[in-house]
């Protein structure tokens, strides 16, 4: 591995918890993969609003991932071992996933069947992007929300990460896109991506009412990545039978909900994770990016949007950009 040694790699640790600082560059044992398992050289790796609760304690790694004191959800580089019984992936090919942990380093060991290969056209740094947010994004509306061409979508905080794949997976099953964002410039960047209609919510958040009426009576489908009173608002801005997936808890895990439009609309709510689900569906996870999104990528219906690319050992300063709330789309960390 070029500047990891068998014996020790970089990697960002978590030293203990706390603010960004507490994010240490040091030499860590590199890993050996066991069966069925392959070491990946990181070439970029993103970093997610979870990285963030984790370095501050309060989202501790589950009891699967690589590491509990590497953070980081996704990557992209090359295989570099292959563990006994790997016949799906060969040395030297070019691969991305989401993982449960141990990304911010220069080289993670993973199930072998947790990968996907980079579509050709894709650079590492653009790769990194694509994981968590796509994955995110398909499974909640098109696998769980059963979004369906002619149907409308509403994304909140639709300049996020999850948000700017979001609009682009609408836009590819034939669906219309509407979003919300607290900022118009988040929305007008997301007009490029296919954005049909952007609303900035007034206080309360207050969007249901417009939301219904730009789509000629409610979204058929709703992403919510934020969470709180979003939540109650977001079931007063659904069709009949409309499908809420209720993917962040940004602005927190509480709310009052009127159960009686639920019931009169015939709405659905469900939740969404994709870190605790077990290594099966993290499979799943993987063919969903292979076989549905892979190939829009390498055809460019889909393209990564990358806001920043800082270094690796920079890893607190693009922790502190994304807590600022500025980003647009994905930042990425470059490793080695
Ligand atoms: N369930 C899962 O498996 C899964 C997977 C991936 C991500 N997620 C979750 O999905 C959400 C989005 O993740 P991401 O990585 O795409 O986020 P991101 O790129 O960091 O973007 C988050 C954006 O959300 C908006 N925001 C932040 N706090 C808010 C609040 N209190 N009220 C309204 N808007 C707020 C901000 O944009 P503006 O205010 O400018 O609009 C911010 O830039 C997060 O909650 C994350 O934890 C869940």
């Amino acid at each position: 591995m070029g500047g990891v040694s068998r014996e020790t790699m970089k990697a960002i640790v978590i030293a203990r918890p706390g603010g960004p600082e507490v994010l240490e560059l040091r030499d860590v044992p590199t890993p050996t993969p066991a069966a069925r398992e392959v070491r990946v050289r990181v070439r970029a790796c993103a970093v997610n609003r979870a990285d963030l609760l984790q370095r501050i304690g309060a989202y501790p790694a589950p009891p699967d991932a690589p590491s509990a004191e590497i953070p980081g959800l996704e990557i992209a580089g090359e295989v570099d071992a292959l563990g006994p019984g790997v016949t799906e992936l060969e040395v030297g090919q070019a691969v991305y996933g989401v993982v449960s942990g141990g990304a911010y380093a220069e080289a993670i060991v993973v199930p072998a069947r947790t990968l996907a290969r980079i579509p050709a056209g894709l650079e590492f740094t653009n790769a990194a992007a694509v994981p968590e947010a796509f994955v995110t994004a398909y499974d909640a509306a098109v696998v769980q929300g059963g979004l369906a061409a002619g149907e409308t979508l509403l994304v909140h905080a639709v300049g996020s990460g999850v948000g700017t794949a979001a609009v682009q997976i609408a836009r590819a099953v034939g669906a219309r896109v509407v979003g919300t964002a607290r900022h118009e410039s988040k929305l007008e960047r997301a007009r490029v991506l296919g954005l049909d209609h952007g609303i900035v919510p007034e206080p309360g958040p207050s969007f249901a009412d417009r939301v219904r009426a730009v789509t000629g009576g409610g979204a058929d489908v709703a992403l919510d990545l934020v969470g709180g009173a979003y939540v109650p608002e977001t079931m007063l801005a659904l069709a009949e039978r409309g499908r809420a997936v209720l993917v962040g808890l940004m602005a927190g895990s509480r709310g009052e909900l009127d159960f009686g439009v639920i019931l009169r609309r015939r709405l659905s709510l469900r939740g969404t994770v994709l870190r605790a689900r077990p290594l099966e569906e993290k499979i799943l996870a993987a063919q969903l990016l292979a076989r549905n999104l892979s190939p829009l990528f390498a055809s460019g219906e889909l393209r990564p949007v990358v806001d920043r690319v800082l270094p690796l050992e920079r890893a607190g300063e693009a922790h502190e950009y994304l807590a600022s709330n500025d980003s647009y789309g994905k930042v990425v960390l470059t490793v080695g």
